[in-house]
């Protein structure tokens, strides 16, 4: 999965993220390189369809779900590189919202599922599922704990805040988190990034297969 969510709130308004989908589609890319069947589930970005990928796009995190979870049951490796909006409008307005007379405006919003997490409930037998974690602070602390919650083999951690990391660059400075620890990367392109993750996936996928 790829690039961010869009959650709307009336007819021509939404709420997103940073996310550019760069990293997800060098993975996509990458795996699509290597001889996979790939399967890229994108949400909105200005990004080019890598050639032989097949994709689907999506809006909202809940189509993200709807997309993924049927997916996800035929996949050896899902790689969740999306960055799905945590929150939707309670209730979005058929019309557009009109100015509130220098009133303050008030928007109440609900927690989206968390795909991950479902996606992680019916991880299959040798299956591999590997996460992010996008964190602006205690990146082992936050990354350790997503770890278990969403039933992931491994987690790419970075803190976005770091410059030549996170959104719409080409580069990121990442960490593989697993219960073993944590091997920190230096840092690379997403291109590069994109294929350590997937020799990490491999191995993991290899080490099930011969158990
Ligand atoms: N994720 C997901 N569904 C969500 C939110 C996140 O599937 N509603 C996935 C992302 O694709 C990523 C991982 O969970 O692989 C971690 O995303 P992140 O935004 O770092 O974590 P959250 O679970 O949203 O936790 P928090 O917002 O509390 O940091």
């Amino acid at each position: 999965t790829a690039g961010p969510t869009r959650e709307p709130i009336d007819p021509v308004r939404y709420i997103t993220n940073k996310s550019s989908g760069k990293m997800g589609y060098a993975i996509a890319r990458a795996a699509q390189l290597r001889g996979a069947r790939v399967l890229l589930i994108s949400g909105p970005t200005a990004l080019e369809a890598p050639a032989g990928v097949e994709m689907v796009r999506v809006e909202s995190t809940k189509d993200l779900l709807d997309a993924l979870l049927p997916a996800a049951e035929q996949a050896d490796i899902v790689v969740q590189a999306a960055a799905p909006a945590d929150y939707r409008v309670a209730e979005v307005a058929p019309q557009k919202i009109k100015k509130q007379d220098g009133e303050p405006f008030v928007l109440t919003l609900t927690e989206n599922p968390d795909v991950a997490k479902a996606v992680g409930e019916n991880k299959r037998e040798n299956q591999v599922l590997v996460g992010f974690a996008a964190e602006t602070q205690a990146v082992r602390a936050n990354a350790t704990r997503k770890l278990d919650k969403k039933h992931l083999d491994f987690i790419v951690a970075n803190d976005v805040t770091k410059p030549g990391a996170g959104f719409d660059v080409d580069t990121n400075i990442a960490a593989f988190l697993d219960h073993d620890g944590i091997e920190e990367l230096p840092l690379m392109t997403k291109d590069a990034l994109a294929h350590r993750i997937l020799d990490r996936a491999l191995a993991v996928l290899r080490a099930k297969q011969a158990r």
